[in-house]
């Protein structure tokens, strides 16, 4: 069976050639990972050799133009989509309010958006300004105790007045993976379009999107080993019915539709970096491969992913018996390698600093999920969770080490 091969992997990433990166086991990952050196070489070598207005007559605007257009056709063909459904926004948050505005379109006064109480703040609050400025409903999709969304809860929700569906695929807190495509083909009969946050997913298995079929799919790039952007995905029928967002005579086309903020032309051209980071990942695990860089890409991220999974599943067992409560499942099935707990002995403040003073980084507070945080009864969402959030150059080494910290903190009390 092959498995993923860990120091290839940090071999791709320069960051694990520098002081701090080296010693410090990186557990923060959902808030942004480290980018790969393919990545790093695009970006650099477009503000050293042409950082000049793209797409002119002179080779140096050509050379850029090209630049940029490969990596565009890299992030649509990792993703198998068609580079016109895609946009390429400065984050997430920005591309959700501008899809928001875009679907005043379809939404109205008396019609319904629905929104979860797990999302990230980016897939709510758009949603929320949009309902108040148009007088529309704002229906929210409950969490159980545990912080999960249930089907049976979205149900009774669901009407003839509703026009979208906002969800995270996975929430960057309680980590288990949601049933979209239940809800598609729960909806999609009924006309209601389904946007997807992918942002927490994304990061730990790469989308399928031409299986999934959402109406929109959005996550950030430098949380997949790559620069600052963010991708959204806008099926081409979707798009059609929705308000453009870009100057007037750009509407003709699609790629340029949702487009409101021409994000730094280098960050673009570097996609094609991780383009070459999953193929070469894939080449080194699999050999020679002539498939399409979508499937390849799955392949590689099904690695990624039994790794992460495994490296999760050692700190779970390792913190079993602790005194500490994890949101969510406290198993593997179902969810993705990002933990946030609590413990009854310690803010979580505290734990992060034990942690970091073993130089491991993993973050605490609401991560901009105040209202899952509220809802599952923390008050204190400033101090909120402890997040452990894998990434998959992350080693048995660093989980270890989490482990023992953790193990010492509650077991010298
Ligand atoms: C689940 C989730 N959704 C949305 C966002 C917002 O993404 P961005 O920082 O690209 O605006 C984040 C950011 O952390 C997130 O974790």
């Amino acid at each position: 069976m092959i498995k993923l091969d860990v120091d290839y992997v940090r071999s791709c990433f320069p960051a694990f050639t520098q002081p701090l990166p080296s010693k410090t086991a990186l557990f923060e990952n959902a808030g942004g990972s480290y980018v790969a050196g393919a990545v790093l070489d695009r970006y650099f070598h477009f503000y050293t050799a042409n950082k000049v207005q793209p797409y002119g007559a002179s080779e140096i605007c050509h050379a850029a133009g090209e630049q940029m257009d490969a990596g565009r056709q890299a992030m649509a063909d990792l993703l198998g989509i068609s580079t016109q459904s895609l946009t390429l926004g400065p984050s997430t948050t920005q591309n959700f309010n501008t899809l928001a505005v875009a679907c005043g379109a379809i939404v109205d006064r008396g019609s319904a958006v629905i929104v979860t109480d797990q999302d990230h703040e980016a897939n709510i609050g758009a949603w929320e300004r949009l309902c108040q400025r148009l007088g529309a409903n704002l229906r929210t999709w409950p969490i159980n105790n545990q912080g999960e969304l249930c089907l049976e809860d979205l149900e009774p929700l669901i009407d003839e007045s509703v026009k979208v569906i906002c969800m995270t695929h996975s929430s960057n807190i309680v980590g288990t993976i949601n049933p979209v495509e239940k809800v598609i083909e729960m909806v999609r009969p009924m006309g209601i379009g389904i946007i997807v946050d992918g942002v927490s997913f994304a990061p730990h298995q790469w989308p399928a999107i031409p299986d999934l079929k959402p109406d929109a799919y959005c996550f950030s790039t430098y949380k997949t080993y790559a620069t600052h952007l963010g991708v959204m995905y806008v099926a081409p029928e979707f798009a059609q019915r929705l308000d453009p967002q870009c100057h007037y005579f750009n509407i003709q086309y699609p790629e340029k539709r949702f487009d409101t903020a021409g994000p730094d032309h280098a960050s673009i051209a570097a996609l094609a970096g991780l383009g070459d980071y999953f193929a070469d990942s894939h080449q080194h695990h699999f050999g020679a491969n002539s498939a399409d860089l979508y499937s390849r890409t799955q392949e590689i991220s099904n690695l990624m992913h039994e790794h992460e999974t495994e490296l999760c599943q050692l700190l779970l067992d390792g913190i079993a018996d602790l005194p500490l409560s994890i949101l969510g499942r406290s198993t593997m099935q179902g969810r993705e390698a990002n933990i946030a707990l609590r413990s009854s002995q310690y803010s979580s403040s505290a734990l992060s600093e034990a942690l970091a003073k073993a130089d491991i980084a993993a973050g605490h507070g609401n991560f901009y999920a105040k209202r899952l945080l509220e809802k599952v009864g923390i008050e204190d969402s400033e101090d909120g969770v402890l997040r452990i959030s894998f990434s998959h150059y992350n080693t048995r080494g660093e989980t270890q080490r989490v482990v023992d910290v953790l193990q010492q903190l509650h077991r010298s009390e």
